[in-house]
């Protein structure tokens, strides 16, 4: 949470700084700030809401400066206020800061130094990081680097931060510390950016350093250095990422999350691309690093993950326990590390994260690590934590996903955890060469199947437009669809803040039934596969309730006209391989409702893109 931009060079910092931010503003959107620093004056601007305020504040009061930092927040500590917004200078105005993360001890560090006559202009944590240094420095430390050591080692949780001074105005200094989110450094021509994620400075430069925790680099016009906390010099490797700043724009679409829906077809093929080969039927997954001896010694998968990538952890279940013959928990990465998992060698636990920075999904793998236990990730953000920390990933090939509710790193997510069972079944042995070409063959239309359920788009506009103004909504799916009931739920949740529930459609008369009522559209998910019957029977039952029933239907069924109030007809897909079609039409849903209801689509309100906090 939060976004960290930064620049030094030859170009006007502030214009730089700025962009960037606006390209990590799904981190938050409390407030943002710039700071600048020329001919030894740092110059600041914050303003509280969206970019688009401190951009204003910028056009109408200009700022001048090669080197500069900036922030977008999403608040922790102190409210959305303009003296709460970062950067913040220090007392003596010689030291400014960006943070994301959360100062643990800052009470107690604030005591420290309002004893030693330090004066605090804000209500946040990261105050203290400013005024530390700054105090560091006056008991004689005259580099920044080391003052920045000195005073983060005093600092408890987790850290991203950039600290730009007066003192040595020729660099940048920034820290890593924990997973309170990332540090990228872009490597430019007489130039170099920080960001919190890669978006931010794509457009400059696709040479990248990613900090690991309890680093910090020193970043000047032409040089860099990376260090651990300790001192220890650290031969950092630079990546070269393969994403295209293009794809992190809107182009013709009103809002980055519809731009996402329809990115489907193309990020699953993505995803699908160079790890099958479709002559042979095999499937090969290089970065997992996965060796027939570990795939048949495994006795399990635990699957953690949060929100919307639980959810695909729960379709990716029914996928290697049907192909791979292997048990599979699923879990939330906030609720893993608390139970005392039983784990050792021979187990996997697979994080699936978009973002790659989710704070609770890091901790469930690092305490699997500790539990010796094999560790992979599914994730999108190249050079992301989650993909560090594992033993092997698959990446989602997704491209940056900006729209704050998940769509396509859902999908591509899933696809992996296909790819994932193929390649377990065929090491494993338990899956025939039949089964296997079946399998392959059925992911081949996968594409062509997204695309046509997109094709859906103008009738589910039409159904928003009876929908909106309800507040309830009920989603229901049986087996493999169960979790995209779940989905369809959240997805309406959180950007149009309807109340919706996703429910196993078997479970309805156990209770939620007592809740339909003509105010009550339910969605069933009502494809002709081998739960078809039980689905229509539970429609029934709905509307004998005075529900309004729309059902996902398959093309071509002509009963279900009759069953249902309102009908969204999608091509017939294999039944594994279903939940990535039928999720179409209720992405399609949620942003229609939300649009209607002229809720802020992709930023949605309290929410950001990285949760980097517990
Ligand atoms: C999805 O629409 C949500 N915004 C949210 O549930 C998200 O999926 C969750 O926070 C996990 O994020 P991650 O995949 O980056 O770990």
């Amino acid at each position: 949470m939060c976004g960290i931009v930064a620049y030094i060079g030859g170009q006007e910092a502030a214009p730089i700084v700025i962009d960037g931010l606006g390209r990590l503003e799904y981190r938050g959107y409390d407030s943002a700030g710039v700071a600048v620093l020329r001919d030894g004056k740092i110059d600041i601007r914050r303003d509280v809401g969206k970019l688009v305020n401190l951009r204003s504040k910028v056009a109408a009061q200009p700022l001048a400066g090669q080197i500069g930092i900036g922030h977008t927040r999403w608040a922790t500590h102190g409210a959305p206020a303009e003296h709460n917004a970062h950067p913040h200078i220090s007392m003596g105005g010689a030291f400014v800061v960006v943070h994301n993360g959360i100062v643990e001890n800052y009470l107690e560090l604030k005591e420290e130094l309002r004893a030693q006559g330090v004066a605090f202009q804000s209500e946040t944590d990261t105050e203290v990081i400013v005024q530390l240094i700054e105090h560091v420095t006056r008991q004689g430390v005259t580099d920044l680097t080391e003052a920045t050591r000195q005073a983060v080692a005093r600092l408890r949780g987790a850290h991203a931060i950039v600290v730009m001074s007066v003192m040595q105005p020729d660099r940048l200094v920034t820290v890593r510390i924990g997973n309170a989110g990332g540090v990228a450094l872009g490597l430019g021509d007489g130039e170099m950016y920080i960001a919190s994620d890669i978006p931010a400075i794509l457009e400059y430069t696709r040479r990248m350093v990613f900090l690991e925790s309890r680093q910090m680099a020193t970043v000047c016009r032409n040089s860099f250095s990376v260090q651990t906390l300790d001192g220890v010099p650290v031969d950092a490797e630079i990546h070269t990422i393969p994403y295209d700043p293009i794809s992190a724009v809107k182009g013709e679409y009103k809002h980055f999350m519809q731009k996402e829906i329809f990115e489907q077809p193309r990020s699953i093929t993505d995803t699908i691309r160079g790890r099958v080969d479709f002559e042979t039927f095999a499937v090969n997954l290089p970065d997992l690093k996965l060796t027939q001896a570990q795939a048949r010694r495994l006795q399990r998968v635990v699957t953690v993950a949060c929100g919307t990538s639980y959810y695909s952890g729960l379709v990716g279940k029914f996928f290697i326990e049907h192909m791979a013959r292997l048990h599979v928990e699923v879990d939330y990465g906030s609720e893993y590390r608390y139970r005392d998992p039983i784990l050792n060698e021979d187990i996997a636990v697979l994080a699936i994260t978009q973002s790659g920075e989710t704070v609770d999904t890091l901790a469930a793998l690092e305490e699997a690590r500790h539990k010796h236990a094999i560790v992979w990730s599914i994730v999108n953000a190249i050079g992301s934590q989650a993909m560090r920390l594992a033993d092997g990933y698959i990446s989602m090939n997704a491209g940056p996903e900006i729209g704050v509710a998940s769509t396509k790193a859902f999908t591509t997510s899933i696809v992996d955890q296909y790819l994932l069972a193929l390649a377990l079944g065929q090491l494993r042995g338990t899956l025939s060469d039949a089964q296997r070409i079946a399998y392959v063959n059925d992911l081949a239309k996968l594409p062509d199947l997204v695309g046509r359920a997109l094709e859906s788009d103008k009738t589910v506009q039409e159904l928003a437009h009876h929908l909106y103004k309800f507040t309830n909504f009920l989603f229901l799916g049986r087996g493999i669809n169960y979790p995209i009931a779940l989905e369809g739920a959240l997805k309406l949740k959180e950007i149009s803040y309807i109340h919706a529930e996703g429910y196993p459609a078997g479970e309805m008369k156990h209770g939620p039934i007592a809740l339909i009522d003509e105010q009550m559209p339910v969605l069933a998910i009502a494809q002709q596969d081998s739960l078809y019957e039980k689905m229509i029977s539970q429609i029934e039952q709905a509307k004998a309730r005075g529900g309004i029933v729309i059902a996902l239907a398959t093309e071509g069924d002509t009963l279900i006209a009759s069953k249902a109030d309102y009908v969204i007809y999608l091509p017939a897909a294999p039944e594994l391989l279903s939940p990535v079609v039928n999720v179409v039409p209720l992405q399609l849903l949620a942003y229609h409702i939300a649009a209607l209801r002229g809720a802020d689509v992709d930023q949605p309100r309290n929410l950001a893109k990285s949760v980097t906090v517990e």
